[in-house]
């Protein structure tokens, strides 16, 4: 990000009052703000309450990719991450035509493939698991599937590639042995880190507390992440696995997003990418539009990222079943860069800040950001 005496001076000035059309481009070009959203979020939505997806009675309503990128083009968007899958047929070989399709068409729309998404899950032969499926042969099978993605990301142009083991975890007690999985997982993430530092690629996974796997998932925080990005940059020797954080599933595991930032930096492990979104305490990842929850939290993750040194992407990974895909990622973005204005601005004040965290007493600090958190 560009955060510096010059740009930090037109916070009280340009960008003063809230931020709405142009004024939200015209601020993260400005600032350097590398934002993002999943092609998913420019797509059809299906849950298992609707399982034809929520826009199939719309005749006109067009979910291929590219129809998806214009979308994301529409929204004011300039980066897209996908899922590997894609790229690759259903005898998972990947199909270079339409790698070469998707890059015209990111091409014509001015966009940029940032992460790549490894699908997982969707294919009931991952039932039991992916990386750390009890079977060795299928575990090897999804290990392949992981490093086929890592090339097409590699070909598609993306910076960094995100593990998030849907159907990895446990659903009963006793149902696994904890820590054969947790070394499969490590294992795997091993392979996959390898291959992302041959190509010059991030590689982070992204932890989740539950959903699908309904007791846990195999990394269930941003700190059992860190504790195999650890274990796996030990294997390797270097530092090349890191965490992706997805904010709403911070939110339902409790997690202050921010603290998580710091302990990450403190401990030496790379933040891969971010997920942005709304969600809220233990409940099942609602991914709604980002901005539309706790405005402290989200000021304050903002504001993290920035003090932490933060300069990769933040992806907007949200589901909005029922509100319109363009409008909804437009609104994403609109609230996030309202949100990390009153961050920067409290940044900008950051040694009053500090002197007042120093007295340790609450009340100094909320008169240091109320005005910022209520009107900035
Ligand atoms: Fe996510």
């Amino acid at each position: 990000m560009k955060v510096d005496t010059t740009t930090l001076s037109l916070l009280d000035s340009k960008y003063d009052g809230y931020l709405e059309g142009e004024l939200v481009d015209e601020f993260i070009q400005d600032f350097g703000i590398h934002f993002a959203a999943g092609h998913w979020c420019a797509g059809e939505f299906f849950d298992r309450f609707c399982p034809v997806g929520y826009n199939s009675n719309d005749p006109s309503f067009d979910d291929s990719i590219v129809a998806q990128i214009e979308r994301v083009s529409k929204a004011g968007i300039s980066g897209i991450e996908f899922h590997e899958k894609v790229f690759i047929d259903s005898a998972y070989q990947k199909d270079p035509s339409f790698i070469a399709s998707v890059k015209d068409a990111l091409e014509v729309n001015k966009i940029v493939a940032t992460n790549m998404n490894m699908n997982t899950w969707t294919d009931p032969k991952w039932k039991y698991g992916g990386v750390t499926h009890p079977d060795s042969k299928v575990r090897m099978e999804c290990i392949q599937l992981c490093l086929q993605g890592v090339e097409i990301a590699k070909e598609v142009g993306c910076v960094s590639c995100n593990l998030w083991p849907g159907s990895d975890g446990w659903d009963y007690h006793f149902e696994v042995d904890y820590g054969k999985r947790l070394s499969w997982y490590i294992e795997g993430c091993t392979e996959i880190a390898a291959k992302c530092d041959q190509l010059g690629l991030k590689f982070g996974t992204e932890p989740k507390q539950k959903e699908p796997r309904e007791g846990n998932m195999i990394v269930n925080t941003v700190a059992k992440a860190a504790l195999v990005a650890k274990e796996v940059n030990k294997n390797l020797g270097k530092t090349v696995m890191g965490v992706v954080i997805d904010y709403g599933h911070e939110q339902m595991v409790g997690n202050t997003p921010a603290d998580s930032l710091y302990m990450l930096k403190r401990v030496g492990v790379p933040i891969a990418n971010f997920h942005i979104n709304g969600a809220k305490f233990n409940s099942n990842d609602e991914d709604r539009i980002a901005g539309t929850d706790d405005i402290w939290r989200l000021v304050e993750f903002c504001y993290a990222a920035v003090d932490t040194s933060y300069d990769g992407w933040f992806g907007e990974d949200q589901f909005t079943y029922r509100t319109e895909q363009v409008r909804s990622m437009r609104l994403s973005l609109e609230f996030f860069a309202n949100c990390m204005k009153k961050a920067l601005k409290i940044y900008a004040r950051k040694p009053v800040l500090d002197s007042a965290m120093s007295t340790g007493d609450a009340a100094n600090t909320i008169e240091v950001v109320k005005k910022i958190i209520y009107n900035g």
